[in-house]
């Protein structure tokens, strides 16, 4: 296993990178940079090696995930890879009845609405993601002095969809449970944070050396409600792995006003969307944590010259950050133009050179 620890559980190179150092709020040569999404359909040579194969197939295949992984990578010369997989990958591991429809997102045949559905939630055990591990082998031999970041899903994130049934723009069902039956949200809440910690802990212990808890969809939720209800569920997921000493990212977006909470709950690196200006976000989430973001994705559809610009914006922003990661506000759209994120990549390094 390839922890990162200043005892030599990792190479020295890859707990040196730009990029975990700017997680720990170390001095950097560049600002590091990578971008949410930066696996998948912007790349033609994701397209061409995902042909014919569905997305959570793709999943459990070890050598399809390495080379979708070390893509980016190679094409961008971005400072992190991403693991190729899916917030949904733990839930159909312990047999949940779930698929990804393209142009849609996870789709669940039988929604979780009621206690007796909680007792298909079983415990994930690293036998049931042995695909993960063969594959984080893989890659970190690859991936050279270049980290290699894991995720999951955060609680609430994995409820509104299991809840649902599918994507909501409302969260009703979610939403009527936790304010409704607080008993059985939280009850389902801890289980998922179990399941979100033991598999980020096969992440981390294949050799993963960072970790980001995406709750993509907690700004529907008023902070008040927030602390309420998710909050101690998505600490028990940073508590559960504060032992390996790999930085823990925590990104939602439109969580301006819960920026301050989703740092409390156990992040080390704070992601943001674009709504929130760096330093403003700083503010917020208070000292010690680093930040990461914050470029509107879509600002990428428009010139090379209006792109640089609102970097500087972000770059001006980040000047007083002890730790900034470069990252977009949400992930990478599927019609980009992968070029646009290579010259990215490019100008943040020379923009940032020290
Ligand atoms: O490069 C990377 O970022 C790693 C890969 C990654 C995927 N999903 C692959 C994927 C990551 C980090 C995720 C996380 C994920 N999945 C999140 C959190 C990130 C976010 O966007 O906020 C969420 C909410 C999901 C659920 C999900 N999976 C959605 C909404 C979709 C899109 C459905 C569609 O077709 O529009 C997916 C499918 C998915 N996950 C794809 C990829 C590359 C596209 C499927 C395909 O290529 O066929």
């Amino acid at each position: 296993s390839a922890n990162a620890s200043p005892t030599g559980m990792q190479p020295t190179a890859t707990y040196d990178s730009p990029f975990l150092k700017a997680c720990r709020r170390e001095p950097v040569p560049h600002t590091p940079v990578w971008f949410m999404r930066q696996a998948g359909r912007s790349l033609p040579e994701y397209r061409k090696v995902r042909e014919g194969i569905p997305m959570l197939e793709s999943c459990t295949r070890p050598e399809l995930v390495t080379e979708i992984t070390l893509q980016p990578v190679r094409r961008h010369g971005v400072d992190a890879a991403i693991y190729y997989s899916d917030i949904v990958v733990p839930l159909k591991a312990i047999g949940l009845d779930l698929d990804i429809k393209p142009g849609v997102g996870p789709v669940v045949a039988e929604p979780v609405r009621t206690r007796a559905d909680l007792a298909r939630l079983r415990d994930l055990t690293p036998e049931d993601v042995s695909y993960v591990t063969e594959a984080i082998g893989l890659l970190t031999r690859e991936l050279g002095s270049t980290p290699l970041i894991g995720f999951a899903g955060a609680p609430f994130t994995l409820a509104s969809y299991l809840v649902e049934g599918g994507p909501s723009r409302t969260y009703e069902n979610a939403k009527a449970m936790m304010y409704g039956d607080p008993e059985l949200w939280a009850d389902l809440l801890d289980r998922l944070a179990d399941i979100t910690a033991a598999f980020l802990k096969v992440q981390i212990e294949a050799g993963a050396s960072a970790v980001q808890l995406f709750d993509s969809w907690a700004g529907a939720l008023a902070p008040a409600d927030y602390r309420r209800s998710v909050m101690s569920a998505s600490a028990k997921v940073f508590d559960a792995v504060a032992g390996y000493g790999v930085p823990r990212i925590h990104f939602g977006v439109g969580t301006g006003e819960l920026l301050g909470l989703m740092g409390e709950a156990g992040a080390d690196v704070v992601g943001v969307d674009w709504r929130v200006p760096l330093d403003e976000a700083a503010r917020r989430v208070g000292p010690g944590k680093a930040l990461q973001g914050n470029l509107d994705p879509t600002v990428l559809f428009s010139t090379p010259q209006a792109v640089e610009a609102k970097v500087r914006e972000v770059l001006d922003a980040a000047a007083g950050l002890e730790g900034h990661v470069f990252n977009l506000g949400h992930g990478v759209m599927p019609t980009t133009d992968p070029d646009a994120l290579t010259r990215l990549t490019e100008y943040v390094h020379t923009q940032t050179a020290r």
